[in-house]
């Protein structure tokens, strides 16, 4: 080939033209994928350029053949392999949700009890809840630097280039006296029509269609080349703030700041018909049944699964501040699920990752919500009886955002005469032993334990997966197919794949790059914090949340190791666990029955062996109460309980619901008993509420 090539003379027909346009595009995108993907190009670069030269002329005098996915329609620049990550400078949190009236109003009267006195009435900003994906903007000295997904809230991807094709987003804020650091959080979706207009469009192609509008707009926007998430059409709203840095006043006010943001150049999540003001509980409630009536009538343009409700005033928000990942401040109000009837055409029984037997009806397909559904949960054996669901059976099938379709009811006048009651199987259906259900318990369980093989590789799912060790890579996918071909027996031969790397890497669907992407994505894990490696061990009970109580309470892998390692015994050591704020009989239970087996203490030596286990900060604040445990009792004057303790813990403290040897202040308000009393006798130092408000005083 040689650079003449390009200009060659154009006398050609159109059907020429079009022959040649389709040599020459499929060329470059070979070249592209060889180039880009894979690391290894077979041309140079200039032998390239003259196929794009070459493409371009053709499609300048054949106006025609130039089809949005011509290779001449992206940037020259590189897709990335990868998105970067980044840390949030604010966590993004997620919100609590309320499925009824009533828990909201349990919600209310918690926020209004929060404080002392109780407040008598909370004025809340009302957001439609969009179903999207979060991001986050920021903009330094009025310009877009930074957009980033909202990940597992810690940290997430950054998105710029993507974020700045959406129509409307602002590239640089408007108008004045913005911050010189500005955060700016909403939900970027995809409106109804779009949707359907982009899944037309790829069954015409012959590409999957997306399942519903949120994971078409999550997934256009992670797209590495920006030029495809131009295409696809994705909306945006604006409902919230991460880091303001203190050159701006952001007044006592959210819909104030809110007001600032829409003069900075957002659009923001509609507040209603002209609901620029904050109401009160009843107003919400109203304001909910309104929209919910809107969009049953097929009103609103895009999908949205709820009410946020948002305590307008800044500073109480930051009293009643956030537990777990969510903020007190805020509630999600659920819209009831979407319902639909369709025909059970079998049903199969799931084993889970702690041996729990689950009954999943299959469908036939049917649309629920604008989304396709063909399984659905039954739950367990008692809720397949009560409903009485047979194969054969009509049901209501309903879903509700992303939770698990689910089946309401079925219609015995409908049932098909031969149809017989489902009978639920007292023996494993993968590895064939004995299920068992333990008194007071729901769930039929396999008890196989790692024997079974659905449990063994759910388990290594879990290990892997996003907030445990987080391996990016090793996919469901993935550890199916290297455990069916015995890479990894159990999670610590995760960690040897790196000697595997020629086998793996020999593999259908890996390439030289992606093998490189995997061990390096193994090689960080291997740094992991204490609370990640204790939720991965996929404990029965043990969530996210109970293994960052542990990591706290114990502070490092050593500590934690050793007392876990007496729990079968009972004892001192299962007082303590018993005695953490939060941790209760179950989950004491469930982590000696786990180191009871001699295997799952054989894979954790393992697994210390192969990783840096980080200790867990002790204390996440520097302040004079920092790692002591403190005990409440009586009735405050001044805060209500659960203010007192969302501070102390704020403050680094923990909060110990009984007192022992271990407890380093007790603080008595009005009328404390058996608690003081205890303290007196063991020797505990008791503050008063005064006192102990002046001891925190100073610090932050
Ligand atoms: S506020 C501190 N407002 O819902 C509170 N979230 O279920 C953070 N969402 O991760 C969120 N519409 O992606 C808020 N008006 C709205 C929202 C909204 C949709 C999403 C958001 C969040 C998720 C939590």
């Amino acid at each position: 080939m040689n650079a003449k090539d390009s200009s060659a003379p154009l006398a050609m027909t159109p059907a020429q033209a079009a022959r040649e346009w389709q040599r020459l595009a499929d060329a470059i995108r070979h070249h592209d994928a060889l180039y880009y993907q894979q690391d290894a190009p077979e041309i140079s670069d200039a032998e390239y350029d003259v196929l794009r030269r070459r493409l371009e002329a053709l499609e300048k005098h054949f106006p025609e053949l130039q089809a949005p996915d011509s290779p001449t329609q992206k940037v020259g620049a590189a897709p990335l392999e990868k998105f970067a990550k980044v840390k949030h400078s604010v966590p993004m949190l997620s919100l609590n949700n309320a499925m009824s009236e009533e828990e909201v109003r349990e919600w209310d009267e918690r926020v209004r009890t929060f404080f002392k006195p109780p407040l008598e009435d909370v004025d809340y900003v009302c957001e439609l809840k969009i179903d999207g994906v979060s991001f986050s903007a920021r903009y330094e000295d009025g310009v877009l630097v930074l957009g980033v997904t909202r990940g597992d809230g810690e940290s997430g991807e950054v998105i710029t280039e993507n974020l700045k094709t959406i129509p409307r987003f602002p590239h640089r804020l408007r108008g004045y006296g913005w911050p010189r650091v500005l955060e700016v959080r909403g939900e970027i979706f995809m409106k109804r029509q779009d949707f359907v207009e982009l899944n037309l469009q790829r069954i015409k192609n012959e590409e999957p269609a997306f399942a519903n509008p949120r994971n078409a707009a999550a997934g256009s926007l992670r797209q590495l080349d920006s030029e495809i998430t131009r295409q696809r059409k994705l909306s945006y709203f604006a409902y919230g703030w991460g880091e303001v840095s203190d050159d701006v006043d952001i007044g006592n006010y959210h819909l104030g700041f809110l007001a600032k943001l829409q003069n900075w150049g957002f659009d923001l999540v509609p507040h209603g018909v002209e609901l620029a003001v904050a109401v009160n509980l009843e107003g919400a409630l109203a304001y909910y049944l309104e929209q919910q009536s809107k969009r049953d009538a097929g009103d609103i343009q895009y999908d949205i699964d709820g009410m946020v409700y948002k305590v307008d005033r800044l500073d109480w928000q930051e009293r009643l501040g956030t537990v777990g990942r969510a903020p007190r401040w805020a509630i999600a109000h659920k819209f009831p699920a979407e319902q639909a009837v369709t025909i059970v055409e079998g049903i199969d029984i799931q084993v889970g990752r702690t041996g729990t037997l689950t009954p999943v009806a299959r469908l036939k397909p049917i649309t629920v919500g604008g989304v396709v559904v063909s399984n659905a949960t039954l739950h367990n054996e008692d809720e397949i009886a009560r409903k009485d669901v047979r194969v054969g059976d009509t049901v209501v099938v309903q879903r509700a955002g992303d939770v698990i379709p689910q089946i309401v009811s079925a219609d015995a006048a409908k049932r098909p005469k031969q149809a017989q009651p489902y009978r639920f199987p007292d023996h494993c259906p993968v590895c064939g032993s004995l299920a068992v259900r333990e008194e007071g318990e729901v769930a039929r369980r396999c008890t196989g334990g790692l024997q079974c093989k659905a449990q063994l590789v759910e388990r290594l799912k879990h290990f892997v997966a996003r907030g445990a060790m987080d391996i990016e890579g090793l996919g469901e996918k993935q550890i199916e197919a290297f455990w069916q071909d015995g890479l990894i027996q159990n999670v610590a031969d995760i960690f040897d794949l790196p000697d595997k790397a020629d086998e793996i890497a020999s593999r259908e669907g890996w390439g030289k790059k992606s093998v490189e992407n995997l061990l390096a994505a193994i090689e960080k894990s291997r740094d992991a914090p204490l609370h990640k490696f204790i939720f991965a061990l996929g404990i029965r009970h043990i969530g996210d949340i109970t293994a960052k109580l542990l990591a706290r309470h114990y502070g490092s892998f050593a500590a934690w190791l050793a007392a876990m390692r007496q729990l079968p015994e009972g004892g001192a050591a299962a007082e303590e666990l018993d005695r953490i704020d939060g941790i209760g009989p179950k989950v004491v239970a469930a982590l000696a029955d786990f180191f009871r087996e001699p295997h799952n203490q054989d894979v954790i030596q393992l697994l210390a062996a192969k990783l840096r286990i980080a200790d867990a900060p002790a204390v996440s604040v520097d302040s004079s109460v920092s790692g002591k445990t403190v005990v409440f009792t009586g009735s405050l004057a001044k805060m209500s309980r659960a203010e007192a303790k969302a501070r102390a813990e704020s403050l680094g403290a923990k909060v110990a619901g009984s007192v022992s040897a271990n407890t380093d202040f007790v603080i008595a308000g009005e009328d404390a008993g058996s608690k003081l009393k205890k303290a007196r006798e063991l020797g505990v130092k008791i503050l008063s509420e005064e006192e102990w408000l002046e001891m925190i005083a100073t610090d932050k």
